[in-house]
């Protein structure tokens, strides 16, 4: 079912944070990614613009994505992730909407590179390809077709292993 709300976003603001949280909490039933958001927030790789909400035709949030800073080898790229949407919103466009303003933002930032590693048949709609194929990896083993790559400029991706914010841990 897409009911085609008319979302709007925006990055998020101070008053934002336990609202992020219970909508990390509720998409994933666990704790895990709504405490890496939170470990996130106090961790250098943390950029407030990328932190991006969308709320539905009433104003209720009900969609988020977070980019942070990473690297692939010394290059700088950001990840995307968590991504959550409420899961009465599901499918209903809500995530689209906060990754795709998520990715403009960095665009216009000036960023090049986005990593993700996530869903191998949701993360090809916003143009990311399979990490493997450029030569990118994780010194972790995943499967190959989870972790992902795009290019916000058409800039080449460079090749190496993906180096992430401190707070996600042995990744
Ligand atoms: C994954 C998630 C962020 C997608 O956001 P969303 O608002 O539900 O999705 P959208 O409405 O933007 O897009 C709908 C599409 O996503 C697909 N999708 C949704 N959840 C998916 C999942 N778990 N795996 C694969 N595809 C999924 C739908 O099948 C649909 O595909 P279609 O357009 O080809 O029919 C959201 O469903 C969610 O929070 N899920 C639980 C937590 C999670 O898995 N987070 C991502 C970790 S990588």
């Amino acid at each position: 079912m897409n009911t085609h709300h008319p979302w709007t976003t925006r990055a998020e603001t101070s008053t934002d944070i336990a609202t992020i949280r219970q909508i990390t909490l509720a998409a994933f039933d666990r704790a895990e990614e709504a405490d890496l958001v939170d470990a996130l927030r106090r961790d250098p790789a943390w950029i407030a613009d990328l932190s991006i909400l969308a709320l539905d035709d009433n104003g209720i949030p009900a969609g988020y994505a977070l980019l942070t800073r990473a690297h692939i080898g010394d290059t700088a790229a950001l990840c995307l992730g968590p991504c959550a949407v409420l899961p009465r919103y599901q499918k209903t466009g809500a995530g689209s909407a906060a990754i795709s303003a998520g990715l403009d933002a960095a665009r216009a930032m000036g960023e090049h590179f986005v990593t993700v590693l996530g869903h191998a048949d949701y993360y090809p709609r916003f143009g990311f390809t399979r990490a493997a194929a450029h030569g990118v990896g994780m010194t972790m083993p995943v499967p190959e077709e989870a972790l992902m790559v795009l290019s916000l400029d058409g800039e080449p991706v460079p090749r190496g292993v993906i180096r992430y914010a401190e707070a996600f841990g042995d990744i």
